[in-house]
């Protein structure tokens, strides 16, 4: 068996691939191009893929050995999985893992734009502390304030769980209930328009479809209160990125903390990158030792149990495991 690994991934996923198979390992800091992609996976059996490799019918047409693409991401929406499972292709990720650490994350950007964290640290790094200042650096409180979640699947609700303990009113918009939340967290649900009108924060916990794509645009930020907080962690096209500007611009809402961005990484002149109350990072939220090696540890065990005619633990299309 072959596989290959399109980046440096942690030891502990690697270790489990190289007892069970050949590794073409892209070791370069930078994602393969196309071309590379063609090159490092020929004549391999399954992919490890990252969310940087876009995967489509086109590629696995190049690499007609391969029967499994296992993304390193809870999110797939660079791998065109209609397109894998046409092809008998296994599409596997890896949720769960991250979950709580994502959690862990968005409420980070929430308390580092609220309470002025990355502001305040330029403001001390560049030498301008002069002296403790009543009127500097004030934003709004978190404890107390409505969180509004968008898409309250294992992530939103894990987020709610967390402004539960801040004393947080928590509305919800999602297609489903979630009566877990509700009970645990008094999480109410609500429609997206009222949760956006409502809430001082509001979180996007959603992935990237066509019906998220381009959710949060110029008519919904002018929905949000004009001393709202845009939290994203999703995926960045969730957000229209020119509306979002401008409404930051404008004093439409009041600040936003972004891990991920349409594009990504955004070009160096782009205004959200030098805002105050704009905290950027470069999608991040998964990134714990602990959460990364769980990651790299379940997308191996992902790939080995699809080429050993196993059930993968976690696969999208597990139609294409039963076919003759
Ligand atoms: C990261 O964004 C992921 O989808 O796991």
């Amino acid at each position: 068996m072959k596989v290959a690994v399109t980046r440096v991934i942690p030891e502990a996923g690697l270790a489990m691939l190289r007892a069970a198979a050949d590794v073409a390992l892209w070791d370069q800091s930078e994602p393969p191009s196309r071309a590379d992609l063609v090159t490092l996976g020929r004549g391999c059996d399954g992919l490890l893929t990252l969310l940087t490799d876009p995967v489509d019918g086109d590629l696995l047409d190049e690499l007609p050995t391969v029967r499994v693409v296992s993304n390193f991401a809870v999110g797939f929406d660079n791998v065109d999985v209609p397109a894998c499972t046409a092809r008998g292709v296994a599409v596997c990720t890896t949720p769960d893992v991250l979950t709580e650490t994502t959690a862990d994350y968005a409420f980070a950007l929430l308390m580092a734009v609220a309470r002025r964290v990355v502001d305040g640290a330029r403001s001390a790094a560049a030498g301008a502390w002069k002296t403790w200042e009543p009127m500097g650096f004030l934003g709004p409180d978190v404890h107390g304030a409505t969180v509004g979640i968008i898409g309250m699947g294992r992530i939103g609700s894990a987020v709610a769980a967390r402004a539960h303990g801040f004393g947080m009113r928590i509305l919800y918009a999602d297609s489903r209930p979630a009566p877990d939340a509700e009970a645990s967290t008094g999480a109410e649900r609500r429609d997206i328009d009222h949760v956006l009108r409502e809430s001082d924060f509001v979180t996007l916990h959603v992935p990237l479809l066509a019906e998220t794509r381009g959710l949060i645009g110029t008519r919904e930020l002018k929905l949000m209160k004009p001393t709202a907080t845009l939290i994203n962690t999703s995926r960045g096209p969730v957000v229209q990125t020119q509306a979002l500007v401008q409404a930051l611009q404008e004093g439409t809402i009041w600040g936003a903390g972004l891990d991920v961005t349409d594009p990504e990484p955004l070009p160096a002149d782009s205004p959200l990158l030098s805002m105050a109350r704009v905290v950027i990072t470069p999608h991040i939220a998964s990134a714990s030792e602990a959460t990364r090696a769980r990651m790299a540890e379940l997308a191996a065990a992902n790939v080995i149990a699809v080429l050993r005619g196993d059930r993968p633990p976690r696969c999208l299309n597990p139609e294409v495991l039963t076919r003759g």
